[in-house]
């Protein structure tokens, strides 16, 4: 059988076949990536990601964990036992799994995660020579800004770093538009930031222009030491008003959730830990509107 059919009549007939066009939509609003980050280790990095990621999923925003330190607290603190980790985030930076497959619900609504294994201890051996290795994680999350239909359209990415500036941190740097640094209320609380605002620094002359300091958020405030007040003022002295008026206070029920599975706010929500995960989340929320504005 011959084609007949004039030029015109093809090209019609092209476009009548053809799949409808989309709707114009209202533009996606890419993600804000916030770095949680403090070389020191049980400062508050994996408290602070849990807790103020489900603080802002309360407030309505649609948030993404990605646990980047091997241990994976962040993963068990959420409920999220090993056995359900079948891809994570070793395998995203990997590059052998998307970052969308590897993301799981949590028992919190509109607070999503993806988990990490032992895996990731290894990973910067395997790809430390690689060109983009300090890209991986920002390759991996730009695909979130262009979410197909029935895809969540993360508005908060937190990134869980590990207790070390390795190739992690320096990847979630890499990717972040902010760092949020928890700082605790101890004699120490100053030592090791000098070094961790030098690492800032070169990630931005390197491989981030764009990158700031979201904020310090101090944590396990004991109002009966006097040592807490002192720090509180040290570290508002050298920070000036990159700490948030937010202060998280030492309280037991913080503590004994993630043994539970689950974040604070869903463990006691009258506590003093939960009310101020949900006072920092609305801070965080009023500064993001400020740097938009
Ligand atoms: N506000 C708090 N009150 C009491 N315990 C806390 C509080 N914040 C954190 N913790 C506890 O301190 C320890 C270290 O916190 P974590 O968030 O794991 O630190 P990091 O991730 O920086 O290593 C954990 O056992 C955690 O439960
Ligand atoms: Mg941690």
């Amino acid at each position: 059988m011959s084609d007949t059919s004039s030029p015109e009549q093809s090209s019609a007939a092209t476009a009548f076949s053809a799949p409808p066009r989309p709707a114009p939509q209202a533009a996606v609003r890419p993600p804000r990536i916030l770095a949680v980050a403090n070389q020191k280790g049980g400062v508050g990095k994996t408290t602070t990601a849990i807790n103020l990621g489900t603080a802002l999923a309360a407030i309505g925003e649609d948030v993404l964990i990605i646990d980047l330190d091997p241990q994976g607290n962040a993963s068990t603190g959420l409920g999220i036992d090993r056995r359900n980790r079948r891809h994570s985030t070793y395998d995203v930076l990997a590059g052998e799994t998307a970052l969308r497959d590897a993301i799981v619900p949590t028992a919190v609504p509109r607070l999503q995660l993806a988990p990490s294994t032992l895996d990731l201890a290894g990973l910067e051996l395997e790809i430390g020579q690689a060109r983009d290795r300090a890209f991986r994680l920002r390759s991996a999350l730009a695909q979130l800004k262009t979410p197909a239909p029935g895809q969540t359209n993360f508005t908060y990415v937190l990134v869980d770093c590990p207790p070390s500036l390795n190739l992690l941190t320096v990847n979630a740097m890499a990717a972040a538009n902010a760092i949020l640094v928890p700082l605790q209320c101890e004699f120490f609380a100053l030592e090791g930031l000098s070094q961790l605002l030098k690492t800032v620094e070169s990630v931005r002359e390197q491989l981030n222009p764009d990158l700031t300091i979201h904020g310090v958020v101090l944590t396990m405030y004991d109002s009966r030491n006097n040592l807490s007040g002192q720090v509180v003022a040290d570290v508002r002295q050298f920070m000036g008003p990159k700490v948030y008026d937010t202060i998280i206070p030492r309280n037991v029920r913080v503590s004994e959730a993630p043994s539970y599975g689950k974040p604070v706010l869903v463990y006691d929500l009258k506590c003093s830990g939960s009310e101020a995960y949900l006072r920092l989340a609305t801070e965080i929320i009023q500064r993001e509107k400020e740097l938009c504005a």
